[in-house]
């Protein structure tokens, strides 16, 4: 089993004297005003809880996008700030956006553009060669702000998500000694999809310059490798998961990530969410009523307005549920400046006041959304007291909340609906798995899910938590790690060099 220590024995026995640098657009930790007062908090998702082992037994850097209003009032003339703020043990080094490389970099390229193509989410990416320029100069500056850290120095780069598909191009033509391997967080399309990308050559060229490319399920690196084969000369090697182009070799690997299983099972059995649940039980007036819950940003890909026509449906169809059952949405809000989430965000509204009209009665509505923020603990407290998790993303790389559900129950109970079309349903196979485009069958399962015997839900609930807590982020970083160290590593010992 990988738990933090023993990640951490790795990285601090192979890393040597190499520096090690994570970089991603979201910040691990953002400072803003309490009143007068600054503050920080841990902003939601798992990245943190996969990288701050890393950080933490590297005492390397995190490069990252300042996002906090009081952001630029705790760094030094470098940009940087010791993490985490109570027990530092890493440096963070934000990198500040302008209103208009945030605009083309983040907005239109990498969620305009990449965040939809990737996602084949019926939702038209849009390219624009403005914004792909502004995307690559944001990239300059990002590799700017990693080559201030490195120096000449060995380091050892690991870049997060599509957020950064030509940094490491960028970043090798500015520093040398430096390894790089980029996880990528979201699907890879298949090769005809990539077409409608007008920059794809480059973009792939510029991403076969990292030593190791990851992605979640193999699937989606079967596809990146056919893409390859289609649109550029290079050697596939199929057999070893391989490509060689331009005297390059970089290794192309999948890694499903996961969570802290332990930490999540233990915080959810905790006396302080056990008391949440009683409030949270109280406040929303759910004694005695069969509970689903849904937790997701508000996205597009997440099939939360499918989920909510599921809920309509299954009450249509089984009207003895009714004054029964609720369904609650948690939704965090996200990517405002987008129209497609803001519209997404307005009809969500619109099916629930509907839905809510058509079947309320006192005291009692079918659907409750509460939009917010929602801490680890209001997650973990809400996943232990439901009876059941729908998780229906109509494309998803890997899906975490999936992962948190199964952690969240100790006692074994309650019932998973989980999509198809996301990676966790690799891993999951004990979940109720439908294809949510498909509102009849979505209904079904809900009906499926509730009237499930307590012995099969334990049955399953016992496999998939198996499942989720071998597959832990520990054992993600590990691979991913050790991929890297046996393969390149070797190569910058001057008394071991590998001819
Ligand atoms: C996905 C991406 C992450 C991203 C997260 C939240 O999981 O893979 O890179 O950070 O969504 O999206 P946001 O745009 O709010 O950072």
């Amino acid at each position: 089993m990988w738990t933090r220590e023993r990640l951490s024995e790795l990285i601090k026995s192979k890393l040597g004297n190499r520096l090690l640098v994570v970089v991603s657009n979201r910040e691990p930790y953002v400072h803003v005003f309490d009143g007068d007062e600054i503050k920080h908090f841990v902003p939601p998702g798992g990245l943190v809880t996969a990288l701050e082992p890393i950080m933490e037994a590297s005492g390397g850097y995190w490069v990252a996008q300042a996002s906090g209003e009081a952001d630029n009032l705790v760094v030094n003339d470098l940009n940087e700030v010791a993490c985490p703020p109570e027990e530092p043990s890493f440096t963070l080094k934000r990198v500040f956006l302008t209103k208009e490389e945030e605009t083309g970099f983040y907005y239109n390229f990498a969620n305009g553009g990449l965040w939809p193509l990737c996602h084949v989410a019926y939702i038209r990416p849009s390219f624009e060669a403005a914004d792909y320029a502004m995307y690559k100069r944001v990239q300059e500056k990002y590799a700017d702000a990693i080559a201030e850290i490195v120096g000449d120095r060995p380091a050892f780069v690991f870049i997060q998500d599509y957020h950064f598909a030509n940094l490491a191009r960028i970043l090798k033509e500015k520093v040398k000694n430096v390894i790089t391997a980029q996880f990528w967080h979201i699907p890879w399309p298949n090769s005809e999809v990539v077409r409608i990308l007008p920059f794809r050559e480059e973009i792939l060229d510029d991403l076969l310059y990292n030593d190791l490319l990851a992605f979640q399920v193999q699937y989606h690196l079967m596809n990146f490798l056919d893409t390859v084969n289609r649109y550029l000369e290079a050697r596939v090697e199929y057999d070893v998961s391989r490509i060689n182009r331009g005297g390059r070799t970089t290794l192309v690997r999948s890694f499903p990530i996961g969570i802290d299983f332990e930490q999540v099972s233990r915080l959810s059995s905790s006396r302080k969410i056990l008391d949440m649940r009683n409030e949270f039980v109280k406040k929303y007036r759910l004694k005695d009523k069969i509970v689903a819950i849904g937790v997701d940003r508000i996205d597009y890909t997440k099939g939360i307005v499918e989920r909510f026509h599921a809920v309509e449906r299954f009450l249509e169809k089984n009207p003895q549920y009714i004054g029964k059952f609720v369904f609650v949405q948690l939704g965090a809000l996200s990517r405002m400046h987008i129209p497609a989430y803001r519209e997404l965000n307005d009809s969500l509204n619109n099916m629930m006041v509907r839905i809510n009209e058509k079947y309320q009665s006192s005291g009692w509505k079918p659907v409750i959304f509460v939009r917010a923020n929602h801490s680890k603990e209001t997650v973990t407290a809400w996943n232990g007291l439901a009876n059941v998790s729908m998780v229906t993303s109509l494309h998803d790389g890997m899906n975490l909340v999936a992962k948190e559900f199964v952690a969240a129950r100790f006692d074994l109970s309650g019932t998973l609906i989980l999509s198809e079309f996301t990676g966790a349903a690799r891993e999951l196979v004990d979940a109720v798995l439908v294809n949510p485009y498909y509102i009849d069958g979505l209904a079904d399962a809900i009906k499926r899910a509730i009237e499930m015997t307590p012995e099969e839900q334990q049955r399953r609930m016992a496999k998939m938590r198996e499942a989720v807590e071998y597959q832990n982020v520990y054992r993600w970083a590990a691979k991913l790690l050790s991929e890297i160290f046996n393969f390149e590593f070797v190569e910058y010992d001057t008394d071991n060099v590998i001819n």
